[in-house]
């Protein structure tokens, strides 16, 4: 039997990217799969039904789920839509696997087999499948632009008959992949751009992308290449090195994130007093909590002259490339799942391995399996 994979139009309010593009169908065909879309999956995408040359068109949601055999999705599914997967199958997306319980349990009863890209481990053969970096960096130059576009001020040196205009301070905290990315388009506009993060270790990436480092004596390097958790010491550290170069600054891109915890407070309200009129901040880590005290996720906040935006879901506004990225993300680990037109599950493999949170009605992923078991 011909494996069915099941595109459905995503149902999160705002999210308009599509996890599979027209232009992966003929690379997904030659895997000897069949692909089925529920019709108007890709409009928000910018890619219509008629795009979908190779595709099956399918009528509805309901009818998707109840022949796919392997689900790709962009955001968790929500509890209803999960109730609707066929018992035993596949499902990959963005699973929110720390936040995500009440769905966990009905993929566990359903027995599917939950792969979520955002525990594909940050290894060397994996790039391809990193759809964390993929999207990050589409939010990371984005958010420049967002800054660039609040901000009263021009971002590039200008000399004209009129004067002379100074280039924009920009202040990029986080330097992983988003953060690289909003240094390198800062940098792109004519910013002047400083930029720190906790881990040592990006100083010479920031560096070589044009970026001065600031250093505040704090460093925190954790697990599998992300940062841990700051002491109440380490935090003042920083945030009193930090205060002054931010009070200077045009504009603040702040990314910083630790793997399922809270985005960690590194801009107070007493900073923000400090900053000029027209300063932005743009908030990247808005949706977990925000890295600045006055982020409201979606919305744009005026505080004594200065913005501080926190959009939610940054790699939806720019849907045509985020999807094609992220569809490329699925298709490379689709290529390690699929074995002659049939599903195989090789979970020696470390990267089938450390993705699976759901398998055969049980919870694979460990800090998720003690997190639910300690609330039974
Ligand atoms: P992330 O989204 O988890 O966090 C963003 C940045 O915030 C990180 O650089 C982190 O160090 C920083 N941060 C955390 N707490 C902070 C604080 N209190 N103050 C300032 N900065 C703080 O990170 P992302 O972008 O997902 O990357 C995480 C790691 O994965 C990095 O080491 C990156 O180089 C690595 N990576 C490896 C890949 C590979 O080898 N395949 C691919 C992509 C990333």
């Amino acid at each position: 039997m011909t494996i069915k994979i099941g595109v459905p139009k995503e149902t999160l309010e705002g999210e308009r990217r599509v996890a599979v593009v027209p232009s992966i169908l003929k690379q997904l065909g030659k895997l000897g799969v069949e692909v089925l879309l529920e019709q108007g999956a890709g409009v928000d995408s910018g890619f219509a039904d008629g795009d979908y040359e190779d595709a099956t068109l399918v009528d509805g949601a309901d009818a998707l789920y109840a022949q796919a055999d392997v689900v790709l999705k962009v955001q968790p599914p929500s509890v209803e839509e999960a109730a609707k997967l066929k018992e035993g199958s596949l499902l990959i997306g963005f699973l929110a696997p720390h936040q995500s319980d009440e769905l966990i349990k009905v993929l566990q009863q359903r027995r599917v087999t939950a792969l979520a890209m955002e525990l594909v481990p940050r290894i060397s053969r994996a790039q391809s499948i990193d759809a964390l970096s993929s999207q990050a960096n589409i939010a990371g130059y984005k958010a420049v632009l967002m800054a660039a576009n609040l901000s009263p001020r021009l971002f590039p040196m200008l000399t004209t008959a009129a004067g002379t205009i100074r280039p924009a301070k920009v202040v990029v905290i986080g330097a992983g992949v988003a953060g690289l990315q909003a240094i390198a388009t800062a940098r792109r506009l004519g910013a002047i751009v400083e930029a720190y993060d906790v881990r040592s270790a990006t100083k010479e990436q920031c560096e070589s992308l044009g970026a001065r480092f600031i250093e505040t004596g704090v460093t925190a390097e954790g697990a599998g290449g992300y940062a841990r958790e700051l002491t109440e010491e380490e935090k003042a550290q920083q945030a009193r090195v930090l205060a002054n170069h931010i009070a200077e600054a045009d504009a603040v891109i702040s990314t910083a994130a630790v793997p399922g915890r809270p985005a960690p407070k590194i801009i107070d309200t007493a900073t923000v007093k400090r900053m000029k009129r027209g300063a932005v901040i743009v908030d990247l880590a808005a949706e977990t909590g925000g890295n600045c005290e006055l982020t409201r996720p979606g919305a744009t906040v005026e505080h004594n002259g200065v913005l501080i935006h926190g959009p939610r879901n940054v790699p939806s506004t720019a849907a045509v490339h985020a999807s094609e990225m992220y569809a490329r993300n699925l298709y490379n680990l689709l290529t390690l799942l699929i074995k002659d037109g049939q599903l195989t599950l090789d979970f020696d493999d470390e990267v089938i391995r450390d993705s699976c949170l759901t398998h055969a009605g049980e919870i694979r992923h460990e800090p998720t399996r003690q997190r639910l078991q300690g609330e039974n």
